[in-house]
């Protein structure tokens, strides 16, 4: 099985991307939050500095795009191109209002017919203008209801699309809720595309749960359970983790999942002092991070909140070394 990591806004940026990949194996393919061109204007320059080769250098990295627009994302697919990408992923998911509110993201799902014209024109001009370039879909079961998704997995079906990525909630389930395995099913028996499931993946019994039910899958995308439990896709995909059971998973396991969250933190607040100004921004993101962090430390709460309320660098240092070394069992 090949594991992904999804694509999260404000999270799974370059800076994270590249010190997870240092720090765990197991990610096949990092998926990057999505880039929203511009009208006419192509991409932002934050976004650029996310895509750009010599940041993303020995990481396997497919950029996302939002827009409903088909010259935007043709101009977007070519840029991808010249930088050497061999995929991109188109978002048809996002739930948030405002970007809804335009037909995008599975506000595009709303509209089958203009996404069936959408799909027509995009591939038919990037098959001439950049032939071997994949293009694969992330998307939702539907806006409103989950009946909307036979009728758009016909639609997808259609075309070359090189892997399917299904989330199975609709737009107005946000992440809340179980996600709706009857219309996975769906996808699984349907799917002329190669499949990929994505939702609510927070451990390795989750994970093979999903596997053996859906032996013909070809991927799986873990998101919040990956940020949480930054080890999971390499104690799926190795088997020296596999093999352990819980009495076997003694203190020297836990000892060196200790020392690589060490490390991947250490890189993550590096990282982010070097790309980011300010250390009252650096803070915001490491804070963003304990959120999924934090999990693992129950019996921290006191540090936690040491975290939670540091001004400076120097006090969330002390904080969160404190949590780190807490006795907690890392590995599940
Ligand atoms: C904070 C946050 C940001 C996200 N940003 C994106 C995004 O940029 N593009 C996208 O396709 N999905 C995005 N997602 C959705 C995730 O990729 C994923 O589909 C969702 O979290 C369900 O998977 P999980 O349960 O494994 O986290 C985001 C989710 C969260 C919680």
């Amino acid at each position: 099985m090949k594991y992904y990591f999804a694509p999260m806004e404000g999270i799974t940026g370059y800076v994270f991307r590249n010190a997870h990949h240092a720090c765990f194996s197991g990610v096949e393919r990092y998926y990057t939050p999505f880039l929203a061109p511009g009208s006419g204007k192509g991409f932002s320059s934050r976004e650029l500095r996310d895509i750009l080769p010599e940041n993303n250098r020995g990481t396997p990295v497919t950029p996302q795009v939002l827009t409903c627009r088909e010259e935007d994302f043709i101009k977007a697919s070519k840029t991808l191109a010249g930088y050497g990408y061999g995929e991109v992923n188109l978002n048809l998911g996002c739930p948030s209002g405002t970007v809804t509110a335009k037909g995008k993201g599975s506000g595009f799902l709303a509209d089958p017919e203009r996404l069936d014209r959408f799909l027509d024109c995009v591939f038919s001009e990037l098959s001439a203008s950049c032939p071997g370039l994949r293009i694969s879909i992330k998307t939702r079961i539907g806006y409103v209801s989950e009946e909307e998704f036979p009728a758009l997995l016909e639609i997808f079906n259609r075309y070359p699309v090189s892997g399917l990525i299904v989330h199975p909630r609709v737009r107005e389930d946000y992440y809340k809720g179980k996600p709706r395995m009857e219309a996975f099913r769906l996808a699984a028996g349907e799917s002329r595309i190669p499949l990929c499931y994505n939702g609510d993946i927070r451990s390795v019994s989750d994970a093979e749960n999903v596997e053996t039910e859906f032996p013909g899958l070809s991927a799986i995308m873990i998101g919040r359970g990956a940020v949480a439990c930054p080890w999971l896709m390499e104690q799926l995909k190795d088997g020296r983790w596999k093999r352990k059971t819980d009495e076997e998973a003694d203190e020297e396991t836990n000892e060196e999942l200790r020392r690589r969250f060490v490390k991947f933190h250490d890189m993550l607040l590096c990282g982010y002092q070097e790309v980011m100004p300010g250390d009252r921004n650096v803070l915001f993101k490491m804070k963003e991070l304990w959120d999924h962090f934090g999990s693992h430390f129950p019996e921290a709460a006191k540090e936690l909140k040491r975290i939670r309320k540091a001004q400076r660098i120097a006090e969330y240092q002390e904080a969160a070394r404190s949590v780190l070394q807490s006795g907690t069992a890392l590995y599940q």
